[in-house]
């Protein structure tokens, strides 16, 4: 089902497949209509389903990524890309290899880089070197994070270095060996450099993003719920599965 409110387009699925198939899909519309798209990309297990059908359409020639650039929203800081959790290793592991993108056409942000303030401004000024970022996409945190923009009292606007909230490595210690093992701190782009996008596609599973989701459509504009500020995007979709939008389908109509 497709909802429209104020601003904010919401689909709802019967299940993650259906929710997969639904972002591959836009994703897939916007790269052939717009064949060096810039894409921004996100990790996690929500895209991963995107990813693969995705791969899927590639291989039955259905999409082509070879004019197309990436940025991803983050990574581990100081993480290095060999280390099997880092952004960089997900990336080409669930999409790059498996796509003709061009490696020198995809970026992220550098968990081994030596000076974090540089990497971070140079990868604004990289993406803005482009033009922006075409179609972002988002998955959500339990407390309503995007990228790594934790709750706060302040929204922050670029590409910055962040302390991971105790909640997010608690949910993120299931890739890793042991809670210890999660970096405690992130790159990733700002509030203001997702909101540049020009389109914006979030997508969440389960219900343990059903508060988030409640609060990130219905709730105030508050850095306290990072993802709310896309009540503000003037051409936002979500894509929920039947568990996500729990709390939100009766207010729909
Ligand atoms: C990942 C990212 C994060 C995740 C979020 C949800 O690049 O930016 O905001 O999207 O933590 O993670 P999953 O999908 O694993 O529930």
């Amino acid at each position: 089902m497709e909802y429209q409110l104020n601003r904010i387009r919401i689909w709802i699925e019967d299940d993650y497949a259906a929710l997969s198939k639904r972002a591959a899909d836009i994703i897939k519309n916007q790269v052939d209509a717009m064949p060096n798209t810039v894409l921004g990309l996100a990790t996690g297990s929500t895209p991963e389903g995107t990813y693969s059908e995705l791969v899927r359409l590639y291989k039955t020639g259905a999409v082509d990524f070879s004019k197309v650039v990436s940025f991803n929203l983050d990574e581990y800081f100081p993480i290095k890309k060999t280390n099997e959790q880092s952004y960089y290793y997900f990336m080409r592991k669930h999409l790059f290899d498996n796509v003709n993108i061009s490696e020198a056409n995809t970026h992220i942000p550098n968990g081994e880089a030596e000076d974090r303030v540089a990497e971070c401004d140079a990868y604004d000024k990289k993406i803005a070197s482009y033009g922006g970022v075409d179609l972002q996409l988002l998955g959500i945190g339990g407390n309503g994070h995007i990228g790594f923009n934790e709750p706060s009292d302040v929204f922050v606007a670029g590409t910055h270095h962040i302390e991971l909230d105790a909640s997010t490595i608690e949910a993120n210690a299931r890739f890793f060996a042991s809670t210890e093992d999660v970096p405690k701190h992130s790159l990733t782009m700002g509030i203001r450099t997702i909101m540049s996008a020009k389109r914006i596609l979030l997508l969440a599973s389960g219900s343990g993003k059903a508060e988030a989701i409640h609060k990130t459509i219905f709730g105030d504009i508050t850095p306290k719920v990072p993802a709310s500020v896309l009540q503000l995007h003037p051409d936002a979709t979500i894509i929920l599965d039947k568990e996500a939008a729990r709390l939100i389908v009766g207010k729909l109509s």
